[in-house]
């Protein structure tokens, strides 16, 4: 199973600072397993940034949205075809975040992943619960529904170029971590509901709150295959601990 690291800047950086993180990276980040890989998703400004410096390093790049349509008069939007020419392989989807302050449905999330797909971007497909939702029993349910309406609208060829990831929403940016085990059941559940559309190999990610100290831990949980890194991402010594558990696990 394909293990990855990847940083979610989010709305942070600036040049000057994404310089000294990615010249960092590019010296530090070292991929000796070739099944684990190390990506960045860093604002759609900066791709252009991420592009010249990460040239012939191991270390790949992704954006943090996408339209869902081709092209066109759709103003601010920006499309699939246009972040692979920018040299994209990723890109993060229905991000909680997206979910929440931009109500993107499931629907939406899964017109998103078709873009992805028709332009041979990987999608990271989110999912994950809120505090409430997880407090009512609901969250099976919850990341359920949420992988079935992506899952169900995707042709069946595509499953071997998708990504899951598992983020509970109570865990981003609180600093507080889903503990392993409960971390592990979910990413079993998922595993289930996916073996219901296909045999491919799809690796799950765990985000929320991920650091240097529990990375380890974490990825040792055997349906976990990396994780989704906001926080962390921004500090070049913490991304780069963290890249170093995957590789010894
Ligand atoms: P965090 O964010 O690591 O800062 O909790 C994770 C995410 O939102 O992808």
């Amino acid at each position: 199973m394909k293990k990855y690291v990847v940083g979610n800047w989010k709305m942070n950086g600036n040049w000057e600072q994404n310089s000294q993180l990615l010249s960092n990276l590019k010296k530090n980040v070292h991929s000796n397993n070739e099944d684990c890989y190390t990506i960045v998703c860093v604002p759609y400004p900066y791709l252009v940034q991420a592009k010249g410096l990460l040239h012939n390093t191991c270390i790949a790049y992704g954006a943090q949205d996408v339209s869902c349509n081709e092209n066109g008069a759709y103003t601010g939007e920006v499309s699939a075809e246009m972040l692979k020419d920018m040299g994209c392989r990723y890109v993060i989807v229905g991000h909680s975040e997206r979910r929440i302050y931009h109500a993107e449905t499931n629907d939406l999330i899964a017109r998103k992943t078709n873009a992805c797909l028709k332009h041979r971007l990987t999608p990271i497909i989110c999912v994950g619960e809120t505090l409430q939702e997880r407090q009512q029993g609901q969250t099976f349910n919850i990341v359920q529904n949420q992988l079935n309406g992506v899952l169900e609208k995707i042709n069946k060829e595509n499953f071997n170029n998708i990504i899951i990831a598992y983020e509970p929403v109570w865990a981003i940016g609180t600093g507080q971590t889903a503990n392993p085990e409960q971390a592990q059941e979910v990413h079993k559940y998922l595993r289930q509901v996916l073996s219901t559309y296909t045999e491919q190999e799809v690796s799950i990610l765990y985000g929320g709150s991920v650091k240097s100290s529990n990375a380890q831990i974490i990825f040792s949980m055997p349906d976990i295959n990396g994780g989704l890194i906001g926080g962390a991402s921004l500090i070049s010594d913490d991304f780069i601990s963290i890249n170093d558990s995957i590789n010894n696990i």
